[in-house]
């Protein structure tokens, strides 16, 4: 599954179990995902902006959209997708092998902090 390969990359490593699931409310991810794909993807998701489940779910009801973060969340996993098969793919080469993912901005914070400059090496 194209989409699934870079979104799991690295967390992702062979297979997983194919065990349909019952999904209520996924607007971007493909159906067909099984429950452990999802669940290593919401786990990387969840570390790569340093939140629990919560920060982006109405939990237990996984499936709400009440939380404003996972309609945004739905968006940003769109705007990777584009990044990478529509722009960096193009420019450079075995660029699957290091994609841009949600931790490439975020990096471990739920708004991604600003990029401060090294001190000059002495
Ligand atoms: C950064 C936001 C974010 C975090 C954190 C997050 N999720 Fe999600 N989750 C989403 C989005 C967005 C969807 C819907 C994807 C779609 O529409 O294809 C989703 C969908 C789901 C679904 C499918 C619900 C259904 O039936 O439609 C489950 C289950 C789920 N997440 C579990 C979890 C668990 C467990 C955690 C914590 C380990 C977690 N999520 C953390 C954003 C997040
Ligand atoms: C190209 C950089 C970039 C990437 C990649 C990216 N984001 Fe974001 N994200 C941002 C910026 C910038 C903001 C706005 C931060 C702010 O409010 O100051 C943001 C905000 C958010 C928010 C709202 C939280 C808040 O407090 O502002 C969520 C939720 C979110 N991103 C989820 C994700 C998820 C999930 C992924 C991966 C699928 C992702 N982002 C990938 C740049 C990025």
């Amino acid at each position: 599954m194209r989409f699934l390969r870079w979104l799991l990359v690295p967390v992702l490593v062979g297979g997983s179990a194919a065990m349909a699931a019952d999904w209520k409310n996924l607007q971007v991810l493909p159906k067909t995902i099984s429950k452990d794909e999802l669940r290593t993807l919401m786990k990387a998701q969840s570390k790569a902006l340093g939140v629990e489940c919560d920060g982006c779910h109405e939990v237990p009801d996984m499936a709400s959209d009440k939380n404003q973060n996972k309609v945004i969340a739905r968006k940003m996993m769109l705007m990777e997708k584009e990044i990478n098969e529509k722009w960096i793919k193009s420019m450079i080469k075995d660029a699957d092998k290091h994609p841009v993912t949600c931790g490439t901005c975020h990096q471990g914070h739920e708004s991604p902090p600003a990029f401060v400059a090294p001190p000059p090496k002495s």
